[in-house]
């Protein structure tokens, strides 16, 4: 049986997880939004129309930010038709998803659902085809508190108060040529610089987001996003990076998506560090990864313009967990430099959480990590050191069989553990400075079909259960018994 052996320790620590790192995004896009958060003639809605057993889902994840209104949507979307009386709001071709969109949600409306959740927005401007004035109108509409044009309009229709969003995106994948109005990267840098001027100008105190690459396999990457720290790292607070793992490719190149973000993150330090040298910068850059998941490219999108057609509602299965897992130990691994994560996305689109039209919810296997994810894993994360590991090659390189993470807040000590063996394994670990530790629980998640997933007339296939006898507990040191491809969940009181 292999012998896994680490050493964590109290001082050796990557960083302290961000408030904001627990974070998500949603989308006009397929049913996220329409029959997603928002079905006024559910059984189960609210007075304005949200769903409350949706609701009642993302609320248990305690989440910071939620990333709005895209997405490639926002790089054609004008948020003015999306204001005032619904009756007068222009349904519209949406081109980055062959849709119609009705508008019948808009800025007012996403902010009263995020008010009954109480997470705070994330809002991206338009700078595809919007303009740098559109975007900077909108931040008046938002935050302005006086008498000018947007901030009357937001009161007249019916928000007293200013919204006071902090957090902005500066346009969504400007690097992609599936892009409405999509950029290289030097007249990104101008527009986005135009536009950060143009917005602080109405609020000084807001958060500003430049876009990083799309994805590694860019041909831009990692030209573009230096052009882009370059242009702006003194307009920005941090830079956006997204990827998608691929489960259509080989088992072992899936099951090492966790390399591969540690290496993305780690061509980020360097370039973060880089420009700062470069530059004699004193301020700090941080990344927004705030569009990270599994997806199925095997679907033909819809392209025949109806009112919320189902986009990528995938039902993830085992294998996928067992990925989506490893994808936030790497997010907790670099939480020296990633600040913000958002899963892509909350509902319905490639998400957790998918809806029946009139029906039930459901919960997708990926919930059960990401729920972990956002209510244990916070705190200290402690950086190991390794004595023994086991590889396996992969196109990213040697990948290790285990992906783990350690967090340490004043309550609990957490590891998050999965394992890409196809045996058993035992995991030696040494935790030097708590010696005060107490098991509290150890959740296991695993099935021995690696497709199956959670589905409508089989809600509850793939869900956590309760181990016991698989952890040894002696003083400062810890013996782990883990299954063959498994996802585990270990908390200690301290
Ligand atoms: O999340 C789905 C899409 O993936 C987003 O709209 C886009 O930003 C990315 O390519």
């Amino acid at each position: 049986m292999k012998r896994f052996k680490f050493v964590y320790s109290k001082n050796e620590v990557v960083g302290k997880t961000a408030e904001t790192l627990h974070s998500a995004f949603i989308e006009h896009m397929g049913r996220a939004i329409y029959g997603g958060i928002y079905e006024p003639t559910h059984p189960l809605s609210d007075e304005d129309g949200f769903r409350k057993d949706v609701l009642e889902k993302v609320k248990k994840l305690n989440l910071s930010l939620i990333r709005y209104p895209g997405g490639n949507f926002v790089s054609g979307y004008f948020w003015e038709d999306g204001i005032g009386p619904r009756e007068k709001r222009p349904q519209k071709r949406e081109e980055a998803w062959w849709s119609i969109e009705t508008n019948e949600i808009g800025t007012d409306e996403f902010m009263k659902w995020t008010k009954k959740l109480n997470i705070q927005p994330f809002m991206a401007v338009n700078l595809g085809a919007g303009t740098t004035e559109s975007a900077r109108n909108l931040v008046e509409y938002c935050n302005a508190a006086d008498d000018s044009k947007y901030a009357k309009l937001r009161r007249k229709y019916g928000a007293k108060e200013p919204y006071g969003i902090k957090y902005w995106g500066l346009g969504n994948e400007m690097d992609g040529p599936w892009q409405i109005g999509y950029l290289s990267a030097e007249k990104y840098v101008e527009k986005a610089k135009e536009a950060a001027i143009k917005m602080r100008s109405v609020d000084p105190t807001i958060k500003l987001i430049g876009c990083g690459s799309s994805t590694i396999d860019m041909p831009t990457y990692p030209e573009w996003d230096m052009k882009v720290l370059d242009g702006l790292y003194d307009y920005i607070d941090y830079i956006s990076v997204h990827q998608y793992f691929f489960e259509s490719t080989t088992e072992a190149d899936f099951f090492a998506s966790h390399l591969a973000m540690d290496d993305y993150l780690a061509t980020f330090r360097s370039l973060l560090n880089y420009v700062q040298t470069k530059h004699r910068y004193k301020k700090e850059l941080y990344v927004c990864f705030d569009e990270y998941n599994i997806w199925y490219n095997n679907k033909e999108l819809p392209k025949d313009y109806t009112i919320a057609p189902p986009i990528l509602e995938e039902q993830q299965s085992m294998k996928d967990l067992l990925v989506f897992g490893g994808l936030t130990n790497s997010l907790l691994n670099n939480c020296d430099i990633v600040k913000i994560s958002c899963i892509a996305q909350l509902v319905n689109v490639i998400a957790p959480i998918l809806t029946k039209n009139n029906g039930p919810l459901l919960l997708n296997s990926i919930w059960y990590p990401y729920f972990n994810y956002c209510n244990y894993l916070n705190g200290d994360v402690l950086k190991p050191f390794v004595i023994k590991d086991y590889k396996f090659p992969s196109k990213y390189g040697e990948a290790s069989l285990l992906s783990q993470s350690v967090t340490v807040n004043k309550e609990e000590l957490v590891i998050q553990i999965v394992n890409y063996a196809k045996e058993d394994v035992t995991v030696e670990m040494g935790l030097n400075g708590f010696d005060n530790l107490v098991l509290f629980k150890h959740e296991e998640i695993r099935d021995d079909d690696l497709n199956a997933h959670n589905s409508f007339a089989e809600p509850y296939r793939i869900v956590p259960h309760e181990k016991k006898n698989a952890v040894k507990l002696d003083g400062e040191k810890i013996q782990l018994k883990l299954a063959k491809l498994s996802y585990n969940l270990i908390r200690f009181k301290r």
